[in-house]
Formats: structure tokens, sequence, C-alpha cells
């Protein structure tokens, strides 16, 4: 059974539930399934070039006729070739991240593209709706990746961000299974972005051991952490354990971005190094017990959603 919102409507999909974009793990296989499922796909850009993100693109609409988008993180240094390519290629929803909503916006949209934008504070949310977007995802202390600097959890910041703005807001950031889903409606959100449930997916283009490190970890096992340079979720482990007793020294910003240098994200999520690279998950990593097919996750959360509603007193 659909399960209709402001968001099934605005990308005419039948379940409310968006699989954010995800640096080195949401290519177009990612998307491809979430989409088959009835939810909505996004191919992560950050982490392609043009070329290569373009190729994803084409490969995702061979392999699903159901709408699909793609992130850009407008802090990618190719943010601008990728907006190029995805209006080359006619995408019809495009979310943007971590930048000025009002950069491409206008552009997208007068070539008829759906627009969202990932903000973390009610002030970045009210910025974002000016700027003319379609809907704004509130994301959490909680989620895996990139996060903002005030650590406000999700719990909290989808109320305030749905009584700021007049457009739908998808709530992210510690939702894995049903009930974290059910919760986020209950909190008037039009529908939800999961990012570490389907990195930990069969379909994700993540390392075997990342995808493992998902499975093992517990509710302690990540923490916010670089909020000097750029604050990212991640699980602690030893590269966590260097930049932070850096930060505790009082590195500067300048000493804290020659250790980090180049490509921990791939390092851990690509090619699996859990010790020396930067292992992205969110909190949520805590109920995840098992990699499962992206169709799987799609079909279970609705099922768990709809026991959850069931069971509400
Ligand atoms: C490995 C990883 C990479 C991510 N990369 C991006 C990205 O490139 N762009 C973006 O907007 N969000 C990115 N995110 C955030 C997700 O899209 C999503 O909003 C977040 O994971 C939701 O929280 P959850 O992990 O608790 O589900 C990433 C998250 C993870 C775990």
């Amino acid at each position: 059974m659909k399960i209709e919102t402001a968001l099934t409507k605005l990308f005419s999909i039948e379940y409310p539930i968006v699989q954010g974009g995800m640096i080195w793990v949401s290519g177009w296989k990612l998307a491809a399934a979430v989409s088959n499922a009835g939810a909505l796909g996004l191919i992560g850009g950050g982490s392609m070039e043009p070329e290569l993100f373009r190729e994803h693109i084409r490969k995702c609409r061979q392999a699903t006729r159901k709408p699909f988008g793609v992130n850009i993180p407008l802090i990618s240094k190719y943010a601008e070739q990728l907006v190029q390519v995805t209006l080359e290629e006619k995408v019809p929803i495009v979310f943007t991240s971590a930048g000025n909503p009002a950069k491409f916006t206008e552009r997208l949209k007068a070539e008829g593209a759906t627009v969202v934008h990932v903000i973390a504070n009610v002030r970045f949310a009210r910025k974002a709706e000016a700027a003319g977007v379609d809907a704004v995802v509130a994301e959490g202390f909680e989620a895996g990746g990139h996060n903002g600097l005030d650590e406000i959890t999700t719990l909290v910041l989808v109320p305030q961000v749905v009584d700021a703005v007049n457009i739908p807001v998808i709530a992210a950031g510690g939702i894995a299974d049903g009930r974290g889903m059910c919760a986020a409606l209950a909190l008037g959100a039009a529908g939800v972005q999961i990012g570490t449930r389907f990195a930990a997916s069969e379909e994700s283009s993540a390392h075997p051991k990342y995808k493992q490190a998902i499975v093992e970890a517990d509710d302690t096992a990540t923490a916010l952490i670089m909020k000097k340079l750029i604050p990212v979720r991640l699980i602690k482990n030893k590269f966590y354990q260097e930049i932070k007793s850096l930060e505790e020294k009082g590195a500067s910003i300048t000493e804290m971005a020659r250790f980090l240098g180049k490509g921990r994200a791939r390092q851990a999520i690509f090619e699996g190094d859990l010790e020396e690279g930067e292992i992205e998950v969110g909190q949520a990593a805590g109920l995840i017990r098992d990699i499962l097919p992206a169709g799987e996750i799609v079909k279970r959360l609705v099922q768990e959603y709809q026991l959850a509603k069931s069971r509400l007193p």
C-alpha cells in the first residue's frame, strides 16, 4: 500500500523515503534499486568527476523507469560541472548540500528541475526556502557524514523546521527502521532521508569491510569530530583518535587540514582501510544488524512503519 504525503506527490513516488546521496556509496546500482522499490534513489555526485557522474546517470536511467535524482555537495570542486551534467542529462530531481542554496537553485528550476537543499538548522532552512527550493532535508546531529556545527538532534530540529517553513520537510539523521520513520512523520516531516542503513546494502558501492563495520557498530560507536575544520560523524577508529588528540592539543586549522590530507573517506569507505580512513557512519549504525538488498530495506521500512503506527496508543 502506498503512503501518500506531500513528498510522494512532489516526486511521484510510492513511499516517502529518500536514499541519501552518499560519497563512495550511492552509485547508479543503489539509486536504481531504491527507485525500483518505490522510494527515491539518489546518485551521490560528491565523489565523482563529471564524466563518471554522467555515466552513472545514464546507467541509472537504463536500470529504472522510476524517478531518481542526484545529490551535489556544493563543496565539491566540480560542483559547477556536476550541475551542468545534471542539466544536460535532464535529471529532474536535484538535492544540493554543504553550501549556499542560492548558488544553483534558480538555474536548476528554470530548467524544470525539482530542487531540495540539505540544512542543519532553522536559519538555513529559511534561507533555502527564500532561495526557492521545493523542499528541505532537515538533517540532525545523529546523521552519518558531514554534519552541522550546532549538534541539534533530529527530534528537536525537524518540528522547528516544520514550523519555520512552508515547504515539505524531509527528516534525516538516525532513521534506520520503520519506527524512526513513523516518529519522523509524527514530527511533521513529509518523508525521511536515510543514509547509513542504505550504506549497508548489497547494492552500496562501499567496501565490504566498511559495510561490516556498520553491522558491528553499537550505540556508542560513532562521534562527531573536526568541528573546527569540517564537522563529520564517523566511527571511532585509529584515525579518529589521532585527529581527536590533535584537536585536544589545540592544533590550528592548517595543522589539522595537513594531517587530514586528501582521500581519507575514500580510503575507509571505498577501499576498506578501517584504521587510517574516515569511516563516515551515523549513530543509527547501532540499529543495523545485516546487509540487505536495498529493495528489501525499503520493503521492511514500509512494513515496520505500518506496524509502529498501528501500535501507537
Ligand atoms: C558514507 C556517507 C556519505 C555521505 N555523503 C553525503 C554526500 O555526499 N552528500 C550529502 O548531502 N549527504 C551525504 N551523506 C548524508 C546522507 O545523505 C544522509 O543525509 C545521512 O546519512 C542521514 O543520516 P543517517 O546516516 O543517520 O541515515 C553521507 C552519509 C554517509 C553515511
